[in-house]
Order: structure tokens, then C-alpha cells, then sequence
């Protein structure tokens, strides 16, 4: 069986652009692989958080991987910080990556612009992120379109490892949706739906109740066509809309441009509210039965075990590798 790993940050509630891009995906792969889920909880702190509101963010968002069908019993599901071996390997990365690389990465870009003061970890994200990876001898890992970037550098971080130093590394390849894999702010369609966005009306998150989703949607920027159809280019509103709606209603592009022919954006956006309202409701009842359970500890100390068990044995390779420490 290949082995899959992909990583949320716990930096807010989880847009249904994470749900589409990633999530989605996890459940569908996870009866096929070796599946490691993680709440990448040393990636948030690269920017300032609330201490409170992080702790609060990572149940959260291990309650969410469990509710949207993430199933324990098949896939190891933990939180980065609790599985130390992360942060050492990435270290070792950090020592193999180019500052010029790591500067390059448009992440790092667009978060530090304009920015006065800039986290040393926001540009060592990436050797860290490498380090998720790599520790499990992953093989595919399934991310949005954004994350593309920095997969590129992992596979050219564990190539220049593995040539330097030891051939450890598998070589993973990315996996992004055909559909979905860049999911739109509702209010500027040409940017991607971001958590982080000071628009509260720009994204959707799993949480949001009925009322809001529909509101939202209902104020999404369109256009002034009137007609229900496909087009990334001139229609990046409607397209978004319609991809969303696609996905979570399980219609292709070409259904919805006849279901909606000859009718208007208001019938349309309403239908896609439902559709939104309807995918997201039995996530939200299992999320708020799982938030406060035991049983959600336990998968996560569960989880924790597995993974350290899995992750300490590549970082002795590596050590070993790059010829750290003693010999035993
Ligand atoms: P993060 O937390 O920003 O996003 C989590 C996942 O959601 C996807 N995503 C989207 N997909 C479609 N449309 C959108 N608007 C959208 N917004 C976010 C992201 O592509 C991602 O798959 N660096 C990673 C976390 C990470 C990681 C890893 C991922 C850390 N270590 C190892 C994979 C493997 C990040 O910031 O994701």
C-alpha cells in the first residue's frame, strides 16, 4: 500500500475551500492508502496567534478531520508538535535548503509584503513542511493547487538529501484535484478563498450556520451576463458558484449550465446555498458531537503513538545520514 500525508494549519475555522481542495480528497483516498492526517500546529505559529485561540483551533480542526470522514481506524490522525521529530528533521532540512529557494517561494512573499516584522519561521516553513513529508516515506500527497510550490522544493530538498547524503528519501509525488483545487473568495473571485481574509463575507467555513452560508452566497461578486455558465476568464464569480456547487452536489459543470438555462443568478445562488447547506449539515452535527469527547482524545494520543513510532525511525536515518551525534 502507498502512503499518503497532507497537513492543515490550525489558524482558524476550516473554509470550504480546505474542505474541497483537501479534505474532500483525504476521505476518498484514505480506503486506498497508508494515510497520515496532521494538524501542522509548528507551521501556525510562523505567523502571530492567540495562544487560547490556537489551543481552541487545533481541537477544533482534529474534531473537523474526524466529522468531514476521516476514519482513525484506517488513517493515523495527530498534531505536529506532539510528534517532536518534526521539528528535528526539519531543522536538518533547513541546513540542506538555499535561503534564495526559501525566499522564492511565493507563500513567503505574500505573507511577509509589507509586513515589518517577519518570523524567521515563515521562511523556514518550507524545510519543516519537507520534513512532514519525508519522515513518513510518503509517496502522494493531496493538497490544493497553493501548495504546489512547496512540494516542487521537497522533492528537490529529499533529491539533493539523498545525493549528498544517503539515498532515505522517497521522492513524493503531489496529487491536486481536478476539480476544486483552487476554490475563489466569494467577494473577489480572482483570489483564492483564504481563512485569513479580513472579508468575512469572502469565504464559507464548515461551521457557518444556514443563515450565513446563504447570505454569503447570495452577496457573492458575479457579473452582469445573467446567464449560468462556465468561464474562468470572464466569469470567475459564476464559475466559482458553479464549481462549488458541482463538487458538493455531485452535478457536472455541463448539468448545472442546462438545469439553469434561461434562468437567473438569483435562482441559481440560491440553489447553491442548498447545496452547501445540505453537504455541510451532517459535518456540523458530528463536529459538535465530537468537540468535547474523550473519544476525540484518544484518537489523537492514538494517532501521536503511531506516528512517533513511524517518524523517530527516519530521523535516525537521517541523523545517522548527516552523522550526528555518536555511534551506536
Ligand atoms: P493550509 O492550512 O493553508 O491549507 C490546507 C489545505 O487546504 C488547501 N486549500 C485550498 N484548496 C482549494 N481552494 C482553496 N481556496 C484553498 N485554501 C487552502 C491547501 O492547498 C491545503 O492542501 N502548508 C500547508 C500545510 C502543510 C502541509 C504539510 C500540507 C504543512 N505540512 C505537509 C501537505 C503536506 C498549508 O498551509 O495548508
Amino acid at each position: 500500500m502507498q502512503t499518503i500525508f497532507s497537513g492543515i494549519q490550525p489558524s482558524g475555522t476550516i473554509t470550504l475551500g480546505n474542505y474541497i481542495g483537501a479534505m474532500k480528497q483525504f476521505v476518498e483516498l484514505q480506503d486506498d492508502y497508508n494515510c497520515h492526517f496532521c494538524i501542522v500546529d509548528q507551521h501556525a505559529i510562523t505567523v502571530p496567534q492567540d495562544r487560547l485561540a490556537l489551543r481552541k483551533n487545533i481541537r477544533s480542526l482534529a474534531a473537523l478531520y474526524i466529522a468531514v470522514g476521516i476514519d482513525s481506524t484506517k488513517s493515523t490522525l495527530f498534531i505536529q508538535s506532539e510528534v517532536p521529530a518534526h521539528t528535528e528533521a526539519g531543522w536538518m532540512l533547513q541546513c540542506v535548503a538555499y535561503i534564495g529557494e526559501l525566499e522564492r517561494m511565493t507563500q513567503f512573499k505574500d505573507k511577509s509584503s509589507g509586513k515589518e516584522a517577519v518570523s524567521a519561521g515563515l521562511l523556514t516553513y518550507p524545510p519543516l513542511m519537507a520534513a512532514d513529508i519525508l519522515l513518513y516515506k510518503t509517496d502522494l500527497v493531496p493538497v490544493g493547487e497553493d501548495q504546489k510550490q512547496h512540494l516542487e522544493l521537497t522533492r528537490d530538498l529529499a533529491e539533493r538529501f539523498n545525493k549528498k547524503y544517503n539515498d532515505i528519501f522517497t521522492i513524493p509525488e503531489v496529487r491536486i484535484p481536478k476539480v476544486g483545487a483552487r476554490v475563489m473568495s466569494l467577494q473577489e473571485p480572482t483570489k483564492k478563498m483564504s481563512k485569513s481574509d479580513p472579508n468575512q463575507k469572502a469565504f464559507i467555513t464548515i461551521l457557518d450556520e444556514p443563515k450565513v452560508i446563504e447570505k454569503k452566497i447570495k452577496s457573492a461578486v458575479t457579473d452582469s451576463e445573467g446567464i449560468v455558465r462556465f468561464d474562468k476568464e470572464n466569469k470567475p464569480g459564476i464559475s466559482n458558484l458553479m464549481s462549488i456547487y458541482s463538487i458538493l452536489g455531485n452535478v457536472s459543470i455541463e448539468e448545472i449550465e442546462r438545469m439553469y438555462d434561461g434562468k437567473g443568478y438569483g435562482d441559481f445562488k440560491a440553489a447553491t446555498a442548498k447545496v452547501v447547506v445540505e453537504a455541510l449539515a451532517p459535518i456540523q452535527q458530528r463536529y459538535y458531537e465530537l468537540i468535547d469527547s474523550e473519544e476525540l482524545d484518544q484518537i489523537l494520543d492514538a494517532g501521536a503513538e503511531k506516528a512517533n513510532f513511524v517518524a523517530n525511525k527516519m530521523l535516525r536515518k537521517m541523523r545517522n545520514a548527516m552523522g550526528l551525534g555518536r555511534k551506536r
